[in-house]
């Protein structure tokens, strides 16, 4: 039978696998962005952040006695496939990022929402409590990008605009 214990510690390993994706994500991303300073800082910033939720999720599972499973999840699959995605994309790749990005902070935020629900049912207050400072962390990372998305697209379509007239006039 599958306890809530059980639940918990499987959406736990879920999640550690999601970040330890999102961390490779991350660290590409924010290496092809120079032309684009804040979107890379920020995600850099989400980088660092990332890599502590990674962390953080270790000393939950170690905590309740289990460890961190290879076997790629669910989650862990969808963002490989954002990845290769996104190195398909040739030139765009900035709004690719902000576009995958977006989509991949709204699956952690459910992930999230449903972790500390979980370890409420299950009674461990202090997974609760780092559940819900991680999805703190995924609300803003959604929010600057939901925020910023109108100002990185024109900013794109405008220097593209420029390279077609440039090359036009050569
Ligand atoms: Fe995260």
């Amino acid at each position: 039978m599958t306890t809530i214990d059980d639940y918990l510690n499987n959406w736990l390993r879920d999640a550690h696998a999601a970040e330890e994706q999102a961390e490779t994500m991350l660290s590409t991303a924010s290496d092809r962005l120079k032309d684009y300073p804040d979107l890379a800082n920020r995600i850099r910033q989400h980088q660092d952040e990332t890599t502590n939720q990674r962390k953080l999720l270790e000393e939950c599972l170690e905590r309740r006695g289990t460890s961190t499973s290879t076997t790629k999840d669910l989650m862990a699959k969808t963002s490989a496939m954002f990845q290769d995605m996104g190195k398909a994309m040739a030139g765009d790749e900035v709004v690719k990022t902000v576009l995958f990005s977006y989509a991949f902070e709204q699956m952690e935020i459910a992930s999230y929402r449903i972790l500390v629900t979980a370890a409420e049912a299950a009674g461990d207050q202090q997974t609760r409590s780092v559940c819900e400072r991680i999805l703190q962390e995924e609300i803003a990372m959604a929010d600057w990008l939901q925020q910023h998305s109108d100002a990185i697209t024109r900013q794109f379509l405008s220097r593209e605009a420029d390279t077609t007239a440039r090359s036009a006039r050569a």
